[in-house]
């Protein structure tokens, strides 16, 4: 077949783009860590039992690090539902703190609507509990700070956030990656998160309007920056190692025109301290588009994602810039090196989770030259081999039982929940704003 490359062939340009970026060996952080035997189950309670929820009920219910003893709800049908999700026969709480008066509850999920975290969180930790809150951790400044006081004042606890991205084989391999140089210096990401949906849930009875349709109110939400812009700025904050300088934005409720408070179309940029970008959109009258990150570099782009069943990364070789002004040329020959020519646009690569070794067993290398021979021909999609959310359930377990540091800890759920806020003040009051560090230079 004209199109088709042999595995040498492959291999051999596979195996020269690795080496020109030094990628030959990717040693991705303990993602994946070991069930002790010896450990008894955490015994856990969740607190908000909604949507999200069910989501994080079905990888919980397999999961032998844990036990789940309590589920609290105020609104019936969704504890019910949550029940018959995880099964076993975890006792029923319509007042969370009735759970943490519980002695035998060591941990908690905290899974409710944004504008309850923090209180929550709080109660949480001062009755010794072991925490996990949902993204985005908090929605008001003054609670960031609070937060910290709190994880500071209880070291012993661990308090993870639900920001999955972090647990994610793939996001690791491409944030590899950048550290090694793949990309040259890293100078932008665009993000995107679309959908073609009201964003609204069904209400049988009004008085259940704020209850159910809460991510439609300021009171309780910040909108789409906190339900979706909140796991891309994290993954921004984590290429750039570097929290933003100012943000400014634009928001609008000029679609859906249903009575909502937050916005229905998003565009906010975020400055970073050495002049990086990262620009985040969204809207819900169109998902073409879906989700997704682009990382850009003078060295290379990748795109990172977690759409559909299974997370992607591709990755791109960024031609060299021809000579400039800069270098001495003519001036009215500056052009010539400020756009690439079609020409030279790479097809990107995908990023593997796995990596074929000299040591693997025959079969097994057999299969992952085939997963790369039929992915690289787009035949084939790179699937993440274990899913994030799951993951990050066998670390907070593991945390608590080996007294180890969460990936998604407190200084990750701030930095991301700054973020979140301070665009929300950009958008609502129509200007530029500075993360406090920065307030007293902006001149
Ligand atoms: N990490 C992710 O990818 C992801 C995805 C979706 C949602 N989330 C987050 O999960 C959280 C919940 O979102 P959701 O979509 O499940 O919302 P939801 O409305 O479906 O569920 C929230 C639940 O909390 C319950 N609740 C409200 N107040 C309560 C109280 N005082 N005590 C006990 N229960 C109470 C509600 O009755 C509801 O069942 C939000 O913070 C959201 O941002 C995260």
């Amino acid at each position: 077949m004209s199109n088709a490359i042999s595995r040498r062939e492959f291999n051999k340009r596979a195996a020269a783009v690795a080496a020109a970026f030094g990628l030959s060996n990717f040693d991705i952080p303990e993602l994946f860590p070991t069930v002790h035997a010896a450990s008894e189950p955490v015994k856990w309670a969740m607190i908000g039992t909604g949507t999200r929820a069910l989501d994080l009920l079905r990888p919980l219910s397999t999961n032998t690090g844990g036990q789940c003893v309590a589920l609290c709800d105020i609104y019936p049908p969704n504890l019910e539902r949550a029940a018959k999700t995880i099964g076993g026969s975890p006792t029923h709480y319509d007042d969370y703190r009735k759970v943490l008066e519980r002695k035998d509850v060591e941990a908690v999920m905290i899974v409710t609507p944004l504008d309850r975290h923090a209180f929550m969180t709080l109660d949480a930790l001062s009755a010794g509990k072991h925490v996990f809150c949902e993204k985005t951790m908090v929605f008001k400044e003054q609670e960031i700070a609070a937060l910290r006081e709190a994880v500071a004042a209880h070291p012993k606890q661990v308090f993870q956030v639900g920001l999955q991205r972090r647990y994610s084989e793939i996001y690791h391999m491409g944030m590899q990656m950048i550290r090694r140089g793949a990309l040259g210096r890293v100078t932008h990401c665009y993000a995107h998160w679309n959908r073609n949906s009201d964003w609204r849930r069904p209400v049988a009875d009004a008085k259940l309007e704020r209850l159910i349709n809460w991510r439609m109110y300021k009171e309780y939400s910040g909108g789409l920056m906190a339900e979706l812009g909140s796991h891309q700025m994290d993954i921004a904050g984590w290429a750039f190692q570097a929290d933003p300088r100012s943000v400014i934005g634009t928001g609008g409720i000029d679609y859906w025109k249903d009575g909502r408070e937050v916005y229905d179309n998003v565009s906010v940029i975020f400055e970073y301290p050495e002049g990086q970008k990262a620009v985040f959109t969204s809207m819900l009258n169109n998902q073409h588009y879906e989700f997704g990150e682009h990382l850009c570099g003078d060295g290379g782009t990748m795109e990172l994602t977690l759409a559909g069943p299974s997370g992607t990364g591709t990755f791109w070789v960024e031609p060299k810039a021809k000579a400039t002004a800069a270098a001495g040329k003519a001036k009215e020959q500056w052009w010539a090196g400020a756009t690439v020519s079609a020409s030279a646009t790479q097809k990107g690569m995908p990023i593997f989770p796995d990596e074929i070794g000299e040591d693997m067993p025959f079969m097994d290398r057999e299969r992952a030259f085939g997963r790369r021979w039929l992915a690289q021909r787009g035949w084939y999609e790179v699937t993440e081999p274990k899913n994030p959310v799951g993951t990050q359930f066998e670390h907070f377990f593991m945390c608590i039982r080996e007294g180890k540091h969460p990936l998604s800890d407190i200084n990750v759920g701030a930095s991301d929940a700054e973020a979140v806020v301070y665009a929300n003040q950009a958008m609502d009051e129509n200007r530029r704003v500075f993360w406090p560090k920065y307030r007293d230079q902006k001149g």
